[in-house]
């Protein structure tokens, strides 16, 4: 009985995860996409782009980090990309 439980547990989860795999494959694209949705309304990415440039580059990624926990924060699922996608676009 407990057998068949465990089974079924184990298929469900196996089959849940290339979905939370290719979910989390293209940073760029969904950072992108959630400051578009969420954060343009108030500035441009090339001013929020300004704001992080003006950090040292070793500080960028903590300070935002801490920040846009308090400033609009994005889903808990689309905030590791979206961090990534100003980290990102402040260095180039
Ligand atoms: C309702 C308006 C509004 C929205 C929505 C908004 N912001 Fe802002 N943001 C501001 C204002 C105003 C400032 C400048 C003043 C300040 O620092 O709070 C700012 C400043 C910033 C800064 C620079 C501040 C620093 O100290 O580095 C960053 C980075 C930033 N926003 C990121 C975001 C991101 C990412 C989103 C979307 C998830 C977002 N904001 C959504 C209004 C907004």
């Amino acid at each position: 009985m407990n057998g068949y439980r465990m089974n079924l547990a184990v298929l469900l989860l196996s089959g849940m995860l290339p979905a939370g795999i290719s979910m989390a494959a293209a940073p760029e694209t969904d950072g992108a996409a959630t400051f578009a949705q969420r954060c343009v309304k108030c500035h441009s990415l090339e001013k929020v782009r300004t704001e992080i440039m003006k950090r040292p580059v070793a500080e960028r990624e903590a300070h935002l980090k801490s920040f846009m926990q308090k400033h609009f924060p994005a889903p808990a699922d689309s905030r590791a990309a979206l961090l990534a996608y100003l980290v990102n676009t402040a260095s180039r």
